[in-house]
């Protein structure tokens, strides 16, 4: 099936995968290329329209990431972010310069006009809060275009030639902070390109087994599965595509919750997957003594996966390819490209070197999580499963701080586990998108009955988000919050003290290590 192409031309911003996420959010299909690409290819694709992204580069500096203006000629629309805005302005005469201090130059939330008559602003109120983020302007606009927005800071924040079709905005329309951002790009697609809309997830996912097809052949895949929604919906998306060439192997690390891995295997055991369990707590448990640093641990476990991978491959043989269920948030946070490392993620940052797989197969490393549990839902899973409250690949290593010990993981399970069953019993399950204990390495004088102690303080954490890079702490009653301190303290031996985090994401992240 041949859905109309939107090209998103990467130019190394931040927020690119969030650009291409609106615009399949506005179902239109669109494919993210680097800026290198060469010209016939992307004439190949015979696209609907463009949008250049943002990047960290100015356009005026030598060997600045730039495009044969040639494209400009074909008559496609143009949209261009930032980068993208300032390179369209540059290569058709105008004029970009650094900003001064404190003027034109801009960082975050920002008071803007709009001129609705443009097209990317019709329908929108005339002034808005968009977010911007850059040091260089559009000192003169060039020849043919209007101004369509501006700001206190900024006389050029968004620039139009309705006539060719080319549109420019110095702020980020794809990010949540910018209102109205996506009608803009929405009405880019449908106003300028001319889009029908002809792009769902049961595309993604038709999509998705075709090209997973196309590369395994008749190979074998080994997933590795968490029984979390990411790895389950790969685990179907794998399926669907090459059938019994799949194993998955589910490795209990010591680090999963209180009944985790008898409810994983019961899940996965009974469905028409190779499922393998595989026992790995000492091991895990062995390399991770005494480590206390927190990318440290994460290291160690991300390379001991990997290897309990290699040594199942092995006893399967002829497995050529490794496949993860590894999203998008996965990746930025790791580190990769432009954006700064936040921690690794144990199945990107924390994999170890050198694996000894032909490939590693991440069919879902440009999807948000929401847009997961949309995948997981049109391969027909279970919504207990989809809906499921995602578990990190480190387990409870990463919530408890400092070093891991068998007690530690001891008393951790039973609070996290209270937690749970006391939200569940309160029916607040769908009011929060994560929560779960968390054992500081905090410990703290108490009394209990008529004696002194002195015991670890347990922090709860739960947090409200859709796409988890942002993420608000949940307002938990009282009255619920009440009811699992004192079961806490009452049923967890060594826990004198419950904290509730009331921490956003940012400046803190949803998980402590
Ligand atoms: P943070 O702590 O970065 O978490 O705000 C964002 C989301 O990612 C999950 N997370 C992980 N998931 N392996 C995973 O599979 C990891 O190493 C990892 N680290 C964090 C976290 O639980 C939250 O949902």
């Amino acid at each position: 099936m041949s859905h109309q192409t939107v090209i998103v031309l990467d130019f190394g911003g931040q927020y690119n995968q969030l650009i291409a996420r609106r615009v399949r959010e506005c179902g239109v299909y669109c494919e993210m290329l680097p800026w290198t690409t060469p010209l016939d290819t992307l004439r190949a694709k015979q696209p609907i329209g463009f949008i250049f992204t943002g990047g960290p580069a100015s356009v005026y500096e030598k060997n600045a990431p730039n495009i044969d203006p040639a494209l400009l000629d074909w008559g496609v629309p143009i949209l261009g972010i930032c980068y993208g805005c300032q390179l369209l302005s540059q290569l058709l005469g105008g004029r970009v310069v650094p900003a001064a201090e404190d003027t034109a130059r801009e960082y975050g939330k920002t008071e803007t006009d709009f001129d609705p008559s443009c097209k990317l602003f019709s329908g929108l109120p005339d002034r808005g809060i968009v977010w911007m983020s850059h040091g260089d302007y559009m000192e003169q606009i060039p020849e043919g275009f209007t101004v369509a927005a501006r700001s206190a800071a900024c006389p050029t924040a968004a620039i139009c030639h309705e006539a060719r079709g080319f549109y420019g905005v110095q702020f980020h329309p794809e990010v949540a902070h910018t209102q109205g951002g996506t009608d803009m790009i929405r009405n880019f697609l449908y106003q300028v390109c001319g889009a029908a809309g002809d792009w769902t997830m049961g595309d993604y996912k038709t999509t998705a087994i075709q090209s997973l097809r196309e590369k395994v052949g008749t190979g074998r895949v080994l997933l590795a599965l968490s029984g979390g929604v990411d790895s389950a919906v790969a685990a179907a998306l794998l399926s669907e595509a090459v059938g019994k060439q799949l194993v998955c192997v589910f490795v209990d690390h010591g680090l999963l919750r209180l009944h985790e891995a008898e409810e994983v295997e019961a899940a996965f055991a009974g469905r028409e997957l190779q499922f393998v369990r595989v026992n790995a707590q000492r091991r895990f448990l062995m390399w991770l003594d005494g480590v206390k640093d927190p990318e440290e641990k994460r290291k160690i476990i991300g390379k001991e996966f990997i290897r309990v991978f290699e040594a199942e491959a092995k006893r399967i043989g002829a497995v050529e390819y490794l496949a993860q269920g590894t999203i998008y948030p996965d990746v930025i946070e790791s580190g990769t490209g432009q954006a700064a490392a936040i921690k690794s993620h144990h199945n990107v940052g924390g994999l170890p070197d050198h694996v000894e797989f032909q490939e590693i197969l991440e069919p879902l490393r440009m999807l948000f999580k929401d847009e997961v549990r949309a995948l997981g839902r049109e391969l027909g899973l279970p919504e207990e499963l989809v809906s499921r409250q995602p578990f990190p690949g480190p387990g409870l290593a990463i919530r408890i701080l400092g070093p891991v010990t068998k007690n530690k993981l001891d008393i951790l399970r039973l609070a996290d586990f209270i937690f749970r069953e006391e939200i569940a019993r309160a029916g607040l399950e769908r009011s929060m998108d994560q929560y779960f204990a968390v054992l500081t390495n905090l410990r703290s004088v108490g009394v209990m009955g008529d004696g002194r102690t002195y015991d670890y303080a347990i922090a709860l954490r739960s947090v409200t988000t859709s796409d988890f890079m942002t993420a608000a702490w949940t307002r938990i009653p009282y009255e619920v919050l009440d009811r699992i301190s004192v079961r806490i303290v009452n049923e967890v031996p060594h826990v004198n003290r419950v904290l509730y985090d009331i921490t956003s994401k940012p400046p803190a992240t949803i998980e402590y290590e």
